[in-house]
């Protein structure tokens, strides 16, 4: 049996940006697949260049040198089948939930009735049924980043890219948005990306995570989460979810290939 096309390929990416004081080596042969409706997440010390590989990813930026594959054709510009979410949720402050969540819509001129149906769907998946006209300086953070993931959800990408999506919440809040985006996630089918600084996070969430060394950013590790699914909150305290932390934690600190092998 042939394995299916990777979603995503990232081949041999290095980046460096030019800067006031010279170049900036930000990532070195970073390489990695992405299978069809898995999630991936992404962990590494700050400043280790993971926002700068998914705005790779997304297009946003072209790499110095390597490649991006969406389905088989390179990425040399923002996809509408790859969708990126921010640390911050960037709502338009004069745009109601549901205008908000429709934007893309809007812009891909769909017609108003279908953008409201759509929208109102979004915001009931998201948990914000009730919110649809209300705005954004009427939410919370929790629920200004959700209406964020529903933006990024309403034309059903292929991709889903969050970039620490979780990162400016408190604990609490995290964890039910966390099982929230578990819920989305397996019920419409995409592929996501996360990038987060919390080990527990993404091993409550992912397939696999996978471990930045410091910058120049490089894949050092890569972890499969075997808990099965669905996955509940209690599942971080068993024994095998403590060993992968572990695990985990070791790698991001020390010289990954060492601990993994
Ligand atoms: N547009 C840019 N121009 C110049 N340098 C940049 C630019 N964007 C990022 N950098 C630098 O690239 C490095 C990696 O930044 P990046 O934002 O990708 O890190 P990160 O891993 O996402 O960090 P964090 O976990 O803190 O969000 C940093 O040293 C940053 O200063
Ligand atoms: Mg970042």
């Amino acid at each position: 049996m042939t394995e299916p096309t990777p979603v995503i390929v990232a081949r041999h990416v290095n980046h460096t940006f030019q800067t006031d004081s010279g170049p900036l080596p930000v990532l070195r042969d970073v390489n990695l697949t992405l299978a069809r409706n898995t999630f991936t997440c992404l962990v590494g010390p700050s400043g280790c260049g993971k926002s700068t590989l998914l705005r790779i990813i997304s297009g946003l930026i072209t790499p110095t040198s390597g490649e991006i594959m969406l389905d088989g054709e390179p990425v040399v510009k923002p996809h509408p089948k790859i969708r990126h979410v921010f640390q911050q949720a960037n709502l338009m402050p004069w745009r109601t939930v549901a205008e908000n969540i429709a934007l893309p819509l809007e812009l891909a001129g769909v017609p108003a009735d279908e953008r409201q149906e759509a929208a109102h769907q979004l915001a009931a998946l998201v948990g914000l049924a009730g919110f649809e006209g209300a705005y954004p300086a009427e939410l919370s953070g929790g629920m200004a980043q959700r209406v964020a993931i529903a933006r990024a959800l309403v034309q059903e990408p292929e991709v889903l890219l969050l970039d620490e999506p979780f990162g400016a919440l408190d604990a609490m809040t995290r964890d039910a948005l966390g099982e929230e985006l578990l819920r989305i996630w397996q019920a419409r089918e995409s592929t996501v990306l996360m990038v987060t600084h919390s080990i527990s996070e993404a091993i409550l969430l992912s397939d696999r995570v996978l471990v930045m060394g410091p910058r120049p950013g490089h894949i050092e590790a890569e972890f499969s989460v075997d808990l099965p699914r669905p996955r509940t909150l209690q599942m971080l305290h068993t024994p095998d979810a403590g060993r992968l932390s572990e695990a985990i934690r070791a790698a991001i600190h020390v010289d990954a290939a060492a601990v993994v092998r």
